[in-house]
């Protein structure tokens, strides 16, 4: 399974941990690089200290490359100022374009990854000087930036930047998916919604029993949970919220049932959570998980227990090495 992508971030196995906001701890990330793999921390959002902070903790649990997310929805100037004094090996960027960026990343030694969901934008950032394409089909859990599946999307722009590489993300949830996205050209694949269901993701225990019991049918792509977060559209799982909304008429914001209601609360900063806010469902949270944004990908019911995030990444590289063994032309 070792690709060109491997070499390139110095790892071992091209199965990278997604960015997925509070879910991503230091030691989620820690310990998928010191499995082999790429982990991804998600601080676009944090303030400086906590970036500081959360990259200090990771280096304290692993001497392995790691990368940070940053979205660029946000002006992120400072923080990757931050990111990259830390010595960070790999910045990946969504939602926005990284071009202006690509000059102080690798001035600083870093790689630079960017999140597409098309060829045309993928052609655009490898011209930019991009080194590694992130393809998000829209089977993705949270924040999906494209509306092309996996399947389709990947080839596209394999194609569109080639020899650059390409991480496949999206609905890959098992050996079977990794298999199938270094099949369809990609040099490595990026999970999120399976590593929610390790034992190092810092989500609630509620929200984790929910993805667990929880289908391939039973996500949905919607732009509700907009609040603090507008105009981006997200799987989720669909919930008492989604329910609701639909039995009201589907209202545009504003008009929605229990606007503005508060549904839970963080015990750690004491702010409110109110319905159709976009907010992972953290271990502080305190109040109705069930009515909050519950991202989630197509791939959900193939995560099927809590394991360490270790044995995940054994398991998909054992169970994609069989695929690929098994697909391979015999000897005569
Ligand atoms: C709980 C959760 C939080 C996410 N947060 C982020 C984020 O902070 N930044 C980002 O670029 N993508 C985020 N994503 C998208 C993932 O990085 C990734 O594209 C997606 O999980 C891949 O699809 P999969 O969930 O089917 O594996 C998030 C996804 C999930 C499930």
């Amino acid at each position: 399974m070792h690709t060109s992508l491997c070499d390139l971030l110095g790892i071992r196995v091209p199965i990278l941990q997604a960015p997925m906001g509070f879910a991503a701890s230091p030691a989620l990330v820690a310990a998928v690089g010191n499995a082999g793999g790429l982990g991804a921390l998600a601080l676009g959002p944090k303030p400086l200290d906590e970036v500081r902070t959360q990259i200090a903790e990771t280096r304290a649990r692993t001497t392995k490359p790691f990368a940070v997310n940053l979205v660029l929805t946000r002006d992120q100037d400072e923080r990757l100022g931050v990111v990259l004094d830390a010595g960070t090996p790999a910045v990946i960027f969504s939602w926005g374009d990284p071009a202006a960026f690509v000059a102080r990343v690798h001035r600083a030694g870093a790689k630079m990854m960017h999140v597409v969901g098309s060829a045309t934008e993928a052609r655009r950032a490898a011209d930019a000087g991009v080194d590694v394409i992130v393809a998000q089909g829209w089977e993705a859990g949270g924040h999906v930036f494209g509306s092309v599946a996996t399947m389709a999307l990947v080839p596209r722009v394999v194609d569109a930047v080639a020899p650059a590489p390409v991480v496949a993300a999206g609905g890959i949830a098992d050996g079977r998916g990794v298999a199938a996205a270094l099949a369809l050209g990609a040099s490595g694949a990026m999970l999120g919604t399976r590593f929610l269901a390790s034992a190092e993701a810092a989500i609630h225990p509620r929200y984790r029993e929910l993805l667990l019991a929880a289908g391939e049918a039973d996500t949905v792509h919607t732009g509700l949970f907009d609040v603090g977060w507008p105009n981006a559209p997200h799987r989720v799982l669909r919930n008492g919220t989604v329910a609701a909304w639909e039995a009201a008429g589907s209202p545009a914001p504003g008009a929605r049932p229990g606007e503005g209601g508060e549904v839970a609360r963080s015990s750690v900063t004491g702010l409110s959570i109110v319905r159709y806010q976009s907010r992972t469902p953290s271990v502080d949270v305190e109040g109705d998980i069930d009515a909050m944004s519950l991202w989630a990908g197509q791939g959900v019911g193939l995560a099927r227990e809590v394991r360490p995030a270790a044995e995940i990444v054994r398991e998909l590289e054992r169970d994609a090495d069989a695929v690929l063994a098994r697909l391979a032309p015999r000897k005569a």
